[in-house]
């Protein structure tokens, strides 16, 4: 088989590796893939967001399945133009990817089917936005209602921040479109939660549990980013908590998504944040999460491809999916200055031998005639699999000790809060 896979980053090397399991296929085509994926994937630099040129691509290139692992390519409607080739996907069309695309229409659907999430308000315009801040309770909470590379929320304390934030998003459009209209929303406490879920649209298999470290600094400080470190399973995820999200969030979301003419099929990401009323949803996304997939998938014993086509069968009732029962911890080495600006062009040092328990999901990294050099903020992922949370945390430092480039960092807390509550 052909597989062409959309996407460039380290969740799509986690993808390409799992898919790789299957001996049935022959050649898997990433777009634009990355400097590592080379050896497990033939990457053709063709940007995911360049949809003609994707599908120009799958057209010449005989594809038999496809994952469009990608937010902006789902949202701009890869799957829908890929089926009407007649190749089948792995991702939601564009009318389902809306429920990360316009978080508008998430918490509207949200409210509709009462559906646990934050209190919130929407607006079309600063002047109105800017009224509503001189009666509300701070802190509060403010999210550009599109796609925004995960840095289009605002967490505001005061009056002041909350201003500023509405002139940079909804007036100096720091995010572009996607800041024309802002959701502002009551600010929530408590442990968060990354479920990632295979969903038909009509059955929905939960994959193992996952905590993201999403800010820069240590200690959960300095601005958010696309994700710094992984862990799972999540140690505050536990079993009661897993049925009352199944009962309360995960059904009735993908019933809410049948009822609206929109079914979902694909990854359904599960932001959750646990807060004394329960648990509540802080966000959705189309798509794995990334760096989630990098400690997710590892943990993953039935065939990846085989799930895929179930979620596009829709017979995902008929697969027994089953995980290990260890743990996963995931490191990001990111370009010094990441998420703001940074330099690129760095030579990437990595030892040719590492643990076999030890993967290094190559992420904004190219070939170059100098070999592996920087490209991205996020670099690289160090996943560790081990019997325990601890061994695996201890296993992806040691990897990553090992690797260098100039201006290299990574934060040395990831897992410090799962850890600690195991261990009480
Ligand atoms: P999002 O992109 O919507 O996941 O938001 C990024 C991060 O902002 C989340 O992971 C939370 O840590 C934080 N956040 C978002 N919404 C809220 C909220 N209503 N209350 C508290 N924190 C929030
Ligand atoms: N790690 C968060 C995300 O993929 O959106």
């Amino acid at each position: 088989m052909n597989i062409l896979v959309v996407g460039g980053g380290g969740r799509e090397h986690a993808i390409v590796k799992k898919l790789r399991e299957n001996s049935e296929v022959k050649r898997i085509f990433c777009l634009p893939g990355n400097g590592g994926m080379e050896q497990i994937a033939d990457c053709v630099p063709i940007s995911a967001k360049e949809l003609d040129g994707v599908i120009e691509f799958a057209r010449a290139h005989d594809i038999d399945f496809a994952v469009v692992a990608q937010d902006d390519p789902l949202a701009l409607g890869c799957v829908d133009r890929l089926h009407a080739l007649g190749i089948p996907c792995f991702g939601p069309d564009a009318q389902a990817a809306r429920i990360e695309s316009s978080k508008v229409f998430a918490k509207d659907l949200m409210k509709k089917y009462g559906i646990p999430t934050a209190d919130y308000q929407v607006f079309d315009a600063p002047e109105a936005a800017l009224a509503y801040l001189d009666e509300a309770a701070y802190p509060l909470v403010i999210k550009a209602d599109g796609l925004a590379l995960g840095k289009g929320v605002v967490i505001c304390q005061d009056r002041r921040q909350a201003g500023d934030a509405i002139g940079q998003i909804m007036e100096q459009r720091a995010f572009g479109e996607a800041g024309s209209r802002v959701l502002i929303e009551r600010f929530l406490t408590g442990p968060e939660v990354s479920v990632l879920a295979f969903t038909d649209g009509k059955t929905i298999c939960p994959m193992v549990s996952s905590m993201d470290h999403k800010r820069a600094g240590e200690g959960d400080t300095g601005p958010n980013t696309g994700g710094m470190g992984t862990v799972a399973p999540n140690p505050y995820y536990s079993p009661q908590v897993a049925q009352q999200c199944m009962e309360r969030i995960f059904l009735p979301t993908i019933r809410a998504m049948e009822a609206e003419g929109c079914p979902f099929k694909g990854c359904l990401y599960f932001g959750l944040m646990l807060t004394e009323e329960g648990p509540m949803v802080i966000e959705y996304n189309c798509r794995f999460g990334d760096p989630e997939a990098q400690v997710v998938l590892p943990l993953l014993k039935t065939d990846l491809l085989s799930i895929m086509q179930a979620v596009e069968g829709e017979t995902l009732d008929r697969i027994n999916i089953e995980w290990s029962q260890g743990a996963a911890a995931c490191v990001i080495l990111a370009s010094g200055g990441y998420p703001g600006s940074y330099e690129t062009g760095k030579r990437i040092t990595i030892p040719e031998q590492l643990p076999e328990n030890v993967t290094i999901y190559h992420a904004g990294d190219k070939l170059t005639l100098d070999g592996l050099v920087t490209s991205g903020g996020r670099v690289l992922g160090v996943t560790a699999t081990a019997d325990t949370l601890s061994q695996a945390l201890e296993s992806a430092y040691a990897a990553a000790q090992t690797i260098h480039f100039e201006g290299m960092f990574l934060r040395k807390d990831i897992g410090r809060h799962a850890l600690a509550l195991l261990e009480d």
